[in-house]
């Protein structure tokens, strides 16, 4: 155990597309929140040293500085490693100098921020505000307090977006000097305002374009493609995500949280009341041997290197190729093994739910 994600479900506005877990922020809500929280941490913390703490939203950074403050008096609770990763989530509106600071001194050292699209017309279709001064405004205050981990999120997909308007997006967010982007094709999810508007985004053709467009452009710009979504400069990768992508346990305290602990994946309430009372987790699953097996590899193929069939071996027992019937998909070129390591081919990535899906519920069992 290394790892904790805490959530924040609180939002100055609620954007069109947003299914995450979250509700606009009310302040009496948020301070009975973060007692309800410190709680959790308290009953379940066991003293772990910990790697990475994720803080993610919701907007974390609507928070007030007091309400901040309380936030990391609840961090303060965790042993950390010197070599600690401490990610923040944080809005470009909500976030000033004094909160970045504050941030700063409470051991946060890489931020992520929510960009989306420069276009006025497609952050419209997101009920989002944003100009590219007040972005590099920001990230140059972030960068004179020391931030030197930073990512940005950019959506890509919308109705009528031109594969020159995405282009022109990507030439924006790499003029910022990030050394982390994650890029996510929109997806229209049930109960948001875009699906109940009937938005309808870009067709599956030019969907597929724009990924490859931002493979290229972003590797030719010195990125390193580690993820199906994710992007980094050499060394820069999220160590946080990488522990759910190598199929590590996590601590996931907060609303809606997800985390896995001793083979057990749970899930915590979406509802404030339950989770105010204390009535925390939703659903917990207890995986069988096959099962984590299976996670093994539809988490470990998101990563562009793959599943190291060494460390699969020393943690089942096994081998990936006495577990998995992977020839036919080794034999179409859906999957390569390169004598290391297993993982899927670059110009296959865009197709990888449909390769991951072999591994769901032993579909491949050899
Ligand atoms: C946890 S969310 C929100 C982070 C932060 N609250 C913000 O909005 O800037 C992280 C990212 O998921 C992506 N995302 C959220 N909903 C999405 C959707 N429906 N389709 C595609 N990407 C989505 C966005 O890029 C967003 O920045
Ligand atoms: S996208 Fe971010 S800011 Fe917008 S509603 Fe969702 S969590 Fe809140």
């Amino acid at each position: 155990m290394k790892s904790v994600y805490i959530h924040i479900p609180f939002c100055k506005e609620i954007c069109s597309y947003c299914d995450f877990c979250k509700m606009l922020y009310h302040s009496s809500f948020v301070d009975c929140y973060l007692n309800a929280l410190e709680k959790e941490v308290k009953d379940n913390y066991l003293g772990e040293i910990l790697d990475t703490i994720y803080i993610g939203g919701g907007s974390p950074s609507c928070l007030s500085i007091k309400q901040l403050k309380k936030l990391f008096e609840i961090t303060s609770l965790f042993r950390t490693s010197p070599h600690l990763e401490f990610t923040m989530e944080a809005n470009f509106d909500s976030c000033d100098e004094e909160k970045l600071l504050l941030f700063k001194k409470n051991k946060v050292n890489r931020l992520s921020f929510g960009i989306e699209s420069f276009e006025p017309k497609f952050l419209k279709v997101m009920k989002r505000n944003l100009s590219y001064e007040e972005v590099l405004e920001k990230i140059k205050i972030c960068r004179k307090l020391g931030f030197d981990h930073i990512n940005v999120d950019l959506m890509y997909g919308f109705k009528d977006q031109t594969l020159e308007d995405l282009k022109e997006d990507l030439n924006k967010v790499l003029s910022l000097s990030v050394d982390h982007i994650s890029t996510y094709s929109l997806i229209l999810e049930e109960h948001t305002e875009l699906y109940m508007h009937h938005y309808k985004r870009a067709n599956d053709d030019l969907d597929s374009k724009m990924y490859s467009l931002i493979m290229k452009d972003l590797e030719d710009n010195g990125f390193y493609h580690y993820e199906i979504s994710n992007f980094c400069k050499e060394g820069h990768e999220s160590k946080h995500n990488l522990t759910y992508w190598n199929n590590e346990e996590y601590y996931g305290f907060g609303l809606g949280a997800s985390g896995y602990i001793k083979n057990r994946r749970y899930t915590n309430t979406r509802s404030l009341t339950n989770y105010l009372t204390g009535k925390r987790v939703l659903e917990i699953e207890t995986l069988t041997l096959e099962e984590q097996m299976s996670y093994e590899m539809i988490l470990g193929l998101r990563k562009t290197r793959g599943v190291s069939k060494k460390e699969f071996q020393r943690k089942y027992h096994l081998t990936i190729e006495e577990k998995f019937a992977i020839m036919e998909l080794i034999k179409n070129q859906l999957l390569i093994d390169d004598g290391e390591y297993i993982f899927i081919p670059k110009e296959k990535l865009y197709v990888s739910n449909a390769i991951l899906i072999a591994f769901v519920g032993g579909n491949v069992c050899g």
